[in-house]
């Protein structure tokens, strides 16, 4: 019998040239490609993906066993086995769940205390003399905080608060430039707290503070698993919130990782948040694959990566404030699933996690959606939109941006046929073959797919749901493509390579032992550094 993926491969060659919108020819599609929690709904239906195929796909999951290995990742089974540890980033919004057991013990009476000294110490900061919270951070103890700071804007109320996570001088600089030293809480995020950018930034924000008439000792917090090296940098254990391994850094707002979005929101509102993610959980567990949002958003995303060979997917959220989503989603996505071995360490016979991408409605529209509409790659688009926006005093505003996002999809999938461009040439009063030169120009090829999450309006709980609905979807992904979406290994040799060139790029050490290239722009560096 013909294995399910070279099923689908041919099902897709038979496919590839049928137009999408010949789909819509049963008036049921759009409800029946489409998947609902609660008042969230994907919209799958404008893509080639038909019964057949979906069928196909669902049985891929059958396949890699996802229902054993979700329910062995909820569980506290140490699915990452290349660093041997529970993925349970879940256990952190399991506000009123059960027991989850690491190893023989229930980690949760410590999730709980956690979180309830996090209310405790942002409750005492919202009502301090704390005008700015600057949270220092990279990759994990960064994105998720930033990205969900600036999603929450409405819901705002507390200090202002500012990210710092390049080594680049000029990041830390330039934020803390007009600070207050003495009404700024700086907090030191890091899992490890070894990262070279953390703690080198932690270092300098913590001379600024001293020479600034600030008390590092009070106005300095700590988020990390590494207690040690927290005390060792001398923050008080009173003003450290720990975490445990099995949180992974781009899974870990929902823990002490969040507490600047604590801080920013209020406790309350944190709590909505982390409701929503649980809220998402628990139709992930449950919901059949059909109706699935997280399920469903990953087999869409296996069609178009693995069966149709797009290389990349674009983020498109019609929202301002979720402008940070598409770099949150590149780390969680591509740092999960950008792997080349899989779990058994044998090479992926297949492409894994693909390139992901994006921006902004509407201003992407005005930069790369040229080449979405008329370029020579196919890139399924994931649009996000809220139904309502918060400026209420807007409305006509929020008005044309659900026109503008609900215009791409359509026109990415109708297109604009030569006939039509002709016609419109002609208009223009062109004839012959000037006509045809610049109707060319015109067309569209469409029949490129998308889908549409599309929510009542971005409140905590709706972001919740957004952030673990992803969650999910890379880690259904990563299941049927046999791969370990918990480690990234990848990252490793850089870092090593980075900390021999620093006494070369310093001087102290010769550029001998390294390739031609690289010596020569050290060279350059020290003409040009002096
Ligand atoms: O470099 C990759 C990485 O390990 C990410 O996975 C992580 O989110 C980031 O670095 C920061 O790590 P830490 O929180 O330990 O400083």
């Amino acid at each position: 019998m013909m294995d399910l993926w070279t099923a689908l491969a041919s099902r897709q060659s038979a496919i590839a040239d049928r137009p999408i919108l010949a789909l819509f020819e049963d008036p049921a599609r759009p409800q029946d490609f489409s998947a609902q929690t609660g008042d969230m709904l994907l919209d799958y239906s404008k893509t080639n993906i038909d019964a057949d195929t979906r069928a196909d796909l669902i049985r891929l999951l059958e396949g890699a066993n996802l229902t054993a290995r979700r329910d062995a990742m909820f569980a506290g089974v140490a699915i990452n086995e290349t660093e041997d540890r529970a993925a349970l980033h879940t256990a952190l919004r399991n506000l009123d769940g059960g027991p989850v057991t690491v190893d023989g013990r229930d980690v949760m009476p410590g999730v709980l205390e956690t979180l309830s000294r996090m209310e405790g110490f942002a409750g005492q900061i919202r009502d301090s003399a704390i005008t700015d919270v600057v949270n220092i951070g990279i990759g994990g103890s960064d994105l998720g905080p930033a990205m969900t700071v600036q999603a929450l804007g409405p819901y705002h109320d507390g200090p202002r608060c500012h990210f710092v996570s390049n080594v680049d001088g000029a990041h830390i600089a330039d934020t803390l430039r007009g600070l207050n030293a003495k009404t700024t809480l700086v907090i030191v995020a890091s899992k490890t707290f070894t990262t070279i950018e953390t703690m080198t930034n932690a270092r300098t924000a913590r001379a600024w503070m001293t020479d600034q008439g600030g008390e590092p000792k009070r106005q300095f917090a700590a988020l990390s698993s590494a207690t040690d090296r927290t005390a060792e940098f001398g923050i008080a254990s009173d003003h450290v919130f720990s975490f445990e391994d099995w949180v992974g850094g781009r899974y870990s707002v929902w823990g002490p990782i969040g507490l600047s979005l604590m801080i920013a929101i209020g406790p309350k509102a944190f709590r909505a948040f982390l409701r929503g993610g649980q809220a998402m959980d628990t139709h992930f567990r449950a919901a059949e694959p059909l109706e699935n949002l997280p399920v469903m958003l990953a087999l869409t995303g296996i069609w178009h990566a693995q069966i149709c060979g797009y290389p990349t997917r674009a983020v498109l959220p019609y929202d301002e404030r979720l402008g940070q989503l598409p770099d949150y989603l590149q780390q969680l996505e591509m740092e999960s699933n950008g792997k080349s071995v899989r779990m058994d360490g044998s090479a992926s016979p297949r492409s894994t996690g693909p390139i992901v991408w994006g921006a902004a409605g509407t201003n992407g529209q005005h930069a790369f959606y040229q080449l979405i509409h008329q370029g020579t790659h196919v890139i399924p688009c994931e649009f996000l939109v809220a139904a309502r926006g918060h400026e209420t005093e807007l409305p006509h505003h929020h008005s044309l941006l659900l026109a503008n996002c609900l215009a791409q999809s359509e026109a990415l999938m109708r297109g604009r046929h030569l006939a039509e461009a002709r016609r419109l040439m002609a208009a223009k009063a062109f004839t012959g073959a000037e006509l045809e030169r610049q109707a060319n120009h015109r067309v569209f090829a469409g029949n490129r797919p998308s889908t549409t999450l599309i929510y009542p309006q971005l409140d905590p709980f709706t972001l919740g749901q957004i952030i673990a609905l992803y969650e999910h979807r890379v880690f259904v992904e990563g299941v049927i493509l046999g791969i370990n979406s918990y480690d990234q290994w990848g990252v490793e040799l850089g870092k090593e390579l980075a900390t021999s060139l620093l006494p070369v790029i310093e001087g102290t050490k010769d550029a001998a032992n390294k390739d031609p290239s690289t010596a020569q722009l050290v060279n350059y560096i020290h003409r040009h550094r002096g």
